[in-house]
């Protein structure tokens, strides 16, 4: 099934054929959701643009255009209305034969991407033996939504952690641990991630001030990179303990990833640098090999280079990155490479993707995109930190979501006298805790910084997740109360629409492909909570407003089938966030 508005669009492009010639085959329709329910469902403003072009008026390009235009199966008769615009109602007929039809469709009407291809989303990406941050938890829960809304759309999704677990900074850790602790070289489980982190610092600060360590410290790089057994094992060991504190935080949020970390592409990296000093791109700065960025420049106007191999020889971060590149694109055959990250990366991602342009290793058929988002603020608007200002651990501020959580239940189940199991109690504590903090990252726009609070995230009213659930829950209710089973309701019901709440809500049910579509082209999934949010609201109000169980058949079947295409339109939209629903809360 095409979307409506997919039909629409191709509808005004032969109606703009028809009235302008071939050459109009192209122009886009710009066909937008109608601002205002009086003015119908949709609206079309390009007569507006072409007037120039055209050089006639643009009502008189609207006129020329409805009237070559040919919905009448879709639409009522279309009106033009102020400068130009053509606007188009939904018939009731339509509206109905596609809510038959989507209620048929376990996809509800989403259709698999017309071109399903391999897609790369690299997110989380921790690095080893440091914490991961709430940074790293806005990537997880950013990049988990992308990833499934993708793969539902039927892309060939890897989801890639590209974990930080290579660097000159593993030598100085090595050579500082072996002289204070040295067993955490040679044996698993000897320490936790919270002491390695501290020990990380002490290193650093060694490092920074004491010039013999530093240099042994370089010759652990030596021979890490080399391969040396005994420091091999360390970094190993190293990595395994920072994975397990990983693989815990994404069993708490349900998330499937695999590690392919920066390790992975160093015997890679001479032939990245070799390959770009073939291509002429490369230059000498300082001792530095670097390539001089186009259009990046410095306070004082000089070029800013990309560092790809430092003075000491040693490869960095962009390196890794360009040859990570060349790998997803040769060896994954990708052809969307999407990278979550804080928006402080933009200019490293800038830099990365230019440099591959340039050494021609990015084909016109495959797209690189830094997807960015802001920071996570405390209730005081700054940046997100514990009383003692470290950095807020991810499991307590997960546990404490859980925890709240079960405190409100608990004070809520008493005031209305009743009685739960421990076990339900922590099931709903535990997926309406994580939701919620899953939740509200996801309803912002990822683009903005956003103040991260218990309170408002956990509250019942408003757009969060526990407003959501408790929508899906409500409709539960209904089949609970009049012993209605959704399954036997069956997905022939004869859907008919009468009441205002009743187009309202059914037009935004029909709506689901399109923001989907959105979320696939703009990577924004704040758009889909928005949806979901309006979709309760519209749900609330026809509620509210109709009858559903003390209605007459036919409109009590129809209602309560508009009802269970509510509750499964919420079940699937949230489950491409990564939130479960639950029957009961
Ligand atoms: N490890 C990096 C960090 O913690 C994020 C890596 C993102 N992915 C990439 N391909 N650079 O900031």
């Amino acid at each position: 099934m095409n979307s409506t508005q997919e039909q629409l669009r191709v509808k005004l492009s032969q109606a703009l054929v028809g009235a302008f010639g071939e050459e109009f085959a192209t122009v886009d329709p710009i066909l937008v959701a109608a601002s205002n329910p009086k003015f119908g469902d949709y609206q079309a403003n390009v007569a507006l643009s072409l007037s120039k072009k055209l050089g006639q008026q643009p009502r008189a390009i609207a006129q020329a255009i409805t009237d070559k235009l040919d919905v009448t199966d879709i639409c009522e008769q279309p009106e033009i209305a102020g400068p130009g615009f053509i606007n188009l109602r939904l018939k009731t007929d339509y509206l109905q034969a596609q809510l038959n039809s989507i209620q048929a469709d376990p996809r509800l009407g989403v259709a698999v991407a017309k071109h399903p291809q391999r897609e790369i989303v690299d997110f989380s990406s921790p690095n080893i033996a440091k914490e991961m941050h709430v940074g790293h938890l806005r990537s997880t829960i950013i990049g988990d939504a992308i990833a499934r809304v993708l793969e539902f759309l039927g892309h060939d999704v890897i989801r890639i952690n590209h974990v930080g677990d290579w660097g000159t900074q593993f030598g100085m850790l090595i050579a500082y641990l072996r002289e204070v602790k040295p067993e955490v070289l040679t044996t698993a489980d000897v320490i936790d991630l919270g002491d390695l982190v501290e020990l990380y610092r002490q290193a650093k600060k060694r490092f920074d001030a004491d010039e013999v360590f530093k240099e042994t410290a370089r010759q652990e790089v030596v021979k890490l990179q080399s391969g040396a057994a005994d420091t091999l094992q360390g970094w190993k060991l190293l990595c395994e303990q920072s994975r397990k504190e990983f693989q815990k935080i994404y069993d708490s949020l349900n998330i499937q990833i695999s590690e392919r970390g920066e390790s992975f592409y160093n015997p890679l990296l001479p032939g990245i640098v070799e390959d770009l000093a073939n291509s002429g791109l490369l230059e000498e700065n300082q001792g530095a090999q670097v390539v001089f960025l186009e259009g990046f420049s410095n306070k004082e106007g000089e070029p800013l280079p990309l560092i790809v191999k430092k003075t000491d020889g040693g490869y960095n971060y962009a390196t890794t990155d360009l040859a990570a590149i060349c790998y997803r694109i040769q060896q994954d055959a990708a052809k969307r490479i999407i990278y979550v990250t804080d928006a402080g990366q933009a200019s490293h991602f800038a830099g990365v993707f230019q440099v591959a342009r340039r050494a021609g290793w990015i084909p016109e058929d495959v797209e690189v995109v830094h997807v960015p988002f802001g920071l996570v603020l405390g209730e005081d608007g700054k940046r997100l930190r514990t009383r003692s200002s470290d950095t807020v651990r991810l499991q307590d501020l997960l546990d404490e979501a859980i925890a709240r959580t079960r405190a409100d239940l608990e004070t809520r189940f008493q005031e209305e006298e009743r009685q739960e199991t421990p076990d339900f109690i922590n099931h709903v504590a535990k997926v309406v805790g994580i939701s919620a903090v899953k939740y509200a990252d996801l309803s912002q726009n990822r683009t903005n910084d956003y103040k991260f609070s218990f309170d408002r995230m956990l509250s019942l009213k408003g757009n969060t997740a526990p407003y959501m659930l408790y929508a899906y829950v409500r409709i539960q209710g209904i089949s609970r109360k009049g012993n209605i089973d959704w399954e036997k309701l069956g997905t022939d019901t004869q859907i008919t629409l009468q009441a205002e709440a009743e187009f309202t809500l059914a037009k935004h049910l029909l709506q689901l492909d399109e923001v989907i579509s959105e979320v696939e082209k703009d990577l924004l999934p704040h758009r889909l909570c928005e949806y979901l949010y309006n979709l309760s609201e519209k749900f609330n109000k026809f509620f509210e407003s109709c009858p559903v169980l003390k209605s007459e058949e036919p409109v009590r079947t129809s209602r309560l089938a508009l009802c269970s295409l509510t509750a499964r339109t919420l079940k699937l939209g949230l489950s491409l966030l990564g939130i479960e629903v639950l029957e009961r809360m």
